[in-house]
């Protein structure tokens, strides 16, 4: 069995992160999404694993390798551009082979893992097995309607979706996949969609095993997703402190605070973890808050956010909260004349002030 991992897309939800960088790179507890994706696949014993990469091909190429940390062997597979996700399947073709496989979109979490699903689909074999969670917003998703445990139907981002089922980004398939996707035209928004590919293989009598999962996923393509994973992800650690932390600092709750970094006269309260190298001075940063290498936080308040590397966020006066932000980004107050807002900003950011 074979992994192949959807990594290109556009991101277009999450500019301006998107514009410079992957999304399926954005540490969520200070681990890259990407990671975990990886992580759950070692774990199912497959070892051969398939990357599809659109524009940030190098940058993930540069984080991943070639997969050996996590005893994978990784390949990359170029999509020219995101013309979806059973277009990703139709490109891997030379890789996968006649295998059966796992699809993996790199920007899903599955926080149990799958081990346990892909051993379901060894053991009864249908032609694929689509994963369904309840949600309360289907027609954000691919939605499956179901009868008598067998699935009918399948639609993408149904304005009237006909159940409360939606796809979670991970699907197992075997080789009839190829005949769905060379069969399938592009949707009316100019992609080849897999639910499309599906529902080819339900239409032709194919087996689809639809296995409804209780535990905790997330896709997490916006802003507010992000967050979520973040807080759960960051709610499962253990407290380890391998920086400094100085004598006027108060460490409240499950706190990571990685190697290399300073905490000085801060109040940290967890769940948070500060990574290597960062300096927390005269601060506080409140729970639900990651922050990654390399950055400075001074005289500020931070909670329920995820901090990139390299920023720096200095003398803010007000509390910065739900925010995610980006590499190198300075926030900081400044006393020059006239007092006003001074912004340097990306497209598509987004400011809210108070
Ligand atoms: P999506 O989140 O559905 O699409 P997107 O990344 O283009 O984002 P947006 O809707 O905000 O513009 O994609 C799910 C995953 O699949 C994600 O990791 C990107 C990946 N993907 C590809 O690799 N190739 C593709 O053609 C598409 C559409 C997505």
């Amino acid at each position: 069995m074979k992994a192949l991992i959807l990594s290109g897309g556009r991101g277009t939800r999450l500019r301006p992160i998107t514009h410079t960088s992957a999304k399926q790179l954005v540490p969520i507890a200070n681990k890259p999404i990407l990671f975990y994706a990886l992580e759950a696949i070692a774990e199912a014993q497959i070892r051969e694993v398939g990357i599809v990469v659109g524009e940030t091909k190098l940058e993930i190429q540069e984080a991943v390798g070639d997969g050996g940390r996590w005893g994978l062997r990784v390949s990359y597979i170029e999509q020219e551009a995101p013309l979806g996700l059973a277009h990703a399947v139709k490109i891997a073709g030379v890789f996968l082979g006649d295998d059966p496989f796992v699809m993996y979109l790199g920007d899903n979490l599955v926080k149990d893992g799958i081990r346990s699903l892909v051993a379901e689909f060894k053991q009864l074999q249908p032609n694929s097995q689509i994963l369904l969670a309840k949600v309360r917003d289907p027609q954000r998703f691919g939605v499956a309607e179901l009868r008598n445990g067998r699935v009918v139907s399948l639609e993408e981002k149904p304005p009237n979706p006909k159940s409360d089922l939606a796809l979670v980004g991970v699907y197992m398939f075997d080789k009839t996949i190829f005949e769905a996707v060379h069969a399938i035209k592009p949707s009316s928004r100019g992609e080849l969609e897999i639910t499309d590919a599906i529902q080819y293989l339900i239409d032709k009598g194919y087996r689809v095993h639809p296995h409804v999962i209780s535990g905790w996923w997330k896709d997490t393509g916006k802003l507010e997703d992000m967050l979520e994973a973040n807080r759960i992800m960051l709610e499962a650690i253990t407290s380890r402190v391998e920086g400094e932390v100085d004598e006027a600092s108060q460490i409240i709750g499950k706190v990571i605070v990685e190697e290399g970094a300073n905490i000085v006269a801060s109040a940290i309260r967890g769940p948070v973890i500060i990574g290597k190298r960062c300096r927390i001075i005269n601060s506080y940063i409140g729970p639900f808050t990651s922050i990654y290498h390399d950055t400075l936080v001074q005289n500020s308040e931070i909670e329920h956010s995820i901090i990139l590397d390299h920023s720096r966020i200095t003398d803010i006066g007000g509390r910065l909260e739900d925010s995610l932000i980006g590499k190198s980004v300075e926030v900081f107050r400044s006393d020059g004349k006239p007092r006003a807002y001074r912004l340097m900003l990306g497209d598509s950011s987004q400011v809210g002030l108070v």
